[in-house]
């Protein structure tokens, strides 16, 4: 009953988009149906494939010269092992679910979607993930090495798709586990590319990550002050969360991983049961992300797998319990390096919504303050702006060179979740180098002419 509905409006978005692309191109058929959809092969021995949805941007010029012209953006979802259609359905694609007044489930316009003026290319990752095929559970990669050849392959493959992706400019994004992901990936790109022919190259232009992981034995060390400093643990719960923090720390500098997974998971579950909170994606409440299991009953169904070119035997889970034990001991590795490198050599924006227990503001900013790069002085020491969207304030913005990094006010874990209008102002005028984003040097230009 529930999906009945679903599969009606998708097959009525389907039959729009089929009469649509017979005549001529409707942005309603684009939006609502993925632009492209199925399965980029990873290693073409054992058959494993990541799945992909993608949608090109709803508004775009209509020849090919100036969509040659427009950004793509790649979006994955971090876990380990959770799938990009959550992302894509619950977050930042253009059509979300939510409950509709009868209790059914329905599929509504997002008005924050990251496809508005740029492609949005959705990667199940690592393979094993959401409808992403590992051909066996040993395929499934246990380092980020592994997790970034495979999706090397598979960029690379989604562009050799359209003869005109070749020339767009590629952003990666990915929250919360996914900064090791988009970390690992963008490295791998840089350090790749000089090898390959010009025609070859990823044309990488930049990476964001959300409320991300990338150097966690710095980030672990953050709740306990955190929290009690928001009045959600007395001094004591302080002092025992502190001993948990201090023990996941000592297991990661002994290299002793899957420990220090499970120590940092102890550190996590304590502070849930001393708030109270049914997950720690928001302190303020616990919504995030109550409705996400609609997407499953979504992707339960046959015919909404046929139109994505999935088969009907793949069962759907939101994440994967497969992969995370397979990436269970990469989990406290730091990327901080790889970080340290990419700022050099292309643009970063970091970004948490401001009431994330998880990947917190303090706990990114803990990493930076110790990143090991010529200008972080001038970073550290640039003001913070207020930032607004349609005369409200939505956040604060501090950039310095390639580095930006964003607050984003009333937000949790999964930023587009709580401001999804917001979160798009801000991928949009990082993106395109606009407002509080734009070179501080271009615009005194600017005003001397
Ligand atoms: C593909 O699978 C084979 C057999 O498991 C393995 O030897 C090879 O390294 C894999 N290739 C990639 C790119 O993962
Ligand atoms: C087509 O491309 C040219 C060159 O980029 C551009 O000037 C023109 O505005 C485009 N036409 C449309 C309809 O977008
Ligand atoms: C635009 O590019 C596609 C291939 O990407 C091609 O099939 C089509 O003919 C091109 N259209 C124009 C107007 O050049
Ligand atoms: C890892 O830490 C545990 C304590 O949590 C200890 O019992 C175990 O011996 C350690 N393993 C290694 C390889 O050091
Ligand atoms: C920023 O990135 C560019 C490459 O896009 C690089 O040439 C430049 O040196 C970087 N700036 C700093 C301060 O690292």
């Amino acid at each position: 009953m529930e999906s009945k509905k679903t599969i009606n409006l998708l097959l009525f978005l389907t039959f729009l988009f089929h009469i649509h692309t017979l005549s001529s191109a409707s942005i309603l058929s684009k939006e609502a149906h993925p632009t492209k959809s199925g399965y980029l092969p990873v290693n073409a021995t054992t058959g494993s494939a990541i799945f992909y949805a993608f949608y090109e941007a709803q508004q775009h010029p209509t020849n090919n010269t100036s969509l040659s012209q427009t950004p793509l953006v790649i979006s994955l979802n971090g876990g380990p092992g959770c799938s990009s259609m959550t992302t894509n359905f619950y977050e930042l694609g253009p059509w979300r679910v939510a409950p509709s007044l009868n209790q059914n489930l329905e599929l509504q316009p997002n008005p924050g979607s990251w496809n508005r003026i740029f492609g949005l290319l959705f990667l199940d990752n690592p393979i094993g993930t959401g409808f992403s095929i590992a051909s066996t559970p040993e395929e499934i990669p246990t380092d980020q090495e592994a997790v970034a050849r495979h999706l090397f392959i598979a960029i690379r493959k989604f562009i050799a798709l359209d003869p005109s992706f070749k020339s767009r400019p590629i952003y990666i994004t990915g929250k919360s586990y996914a900064g090791k992901y988009v970390s690992s990936i963008g490295y791998y790109i840089l350090k790749r590319n000089p090898l390959l022919p010009l025609s070859q190259r990823v044309n990488l232009h930049g990476l964001a990550i959300g409320n991300g992981l990338v150097d966690p034995e710095t980030q672990v060390g953050t709740h306990a002050l955190q929290s009690y400093n928001l009045g959600l643990i007395n001094e004591k719960q302080k002092t025992q969360l502190e001993k948990l923090q201090s023990e996941a720390i000592q297991l990661t500098k002994a290299g002793n991983w899957s420990d220090a997974t499970d120590a940092r998971d102890n550190v996590l579950s304590f502070l849930q049961k001393a708030t109270g909170l049914a997950n720690l994606f928001d302190f303020r409440t616990d919504l995030d992300p109550s409705e996400s299991y609609l997407v499953v009953e979504l992707l339960k169904s046959p015919e909404v797998k046929r139109e994505l070119g999935v088969d009907e035997s793949m069962v759907y889970e939101m994440c994967s319990d497969v992969v995370r034990a397979a990436l269970h001991s990469d989990k406290m590795k730091s990327v901080r390096y790889k970080v340290e490198y990419l700022v050099k050599n292309t643009k970063l924006l970091l970004f948490e919504g401001q009431c994330d227990l998880q990947d917190s503001v303090v706990s990114v900013e803990s990493w930076i303050k110790k990143m090991k790069w010529e200008v972080l002085q001038k970073f550290l020491d640039a003001e913070r702006d207020v930032w607004n969207v349609n005369g409200v304030v939505a956040g604060y913005v501090q950039k310095s060179d390639n580095l930006s990094h964003v607050v984003v006010n009333g937000a949790g874990h999964s930023v587009s979740v709580y401001q999804p209008v917001n979160a798009q102002a801000m991928i949009e005028d990082w993106i395109l180098d606009r407002g509080l984003f734009a070179n501080k040097d271009t615009q005194n230009l600017f005003m001397d002419l």
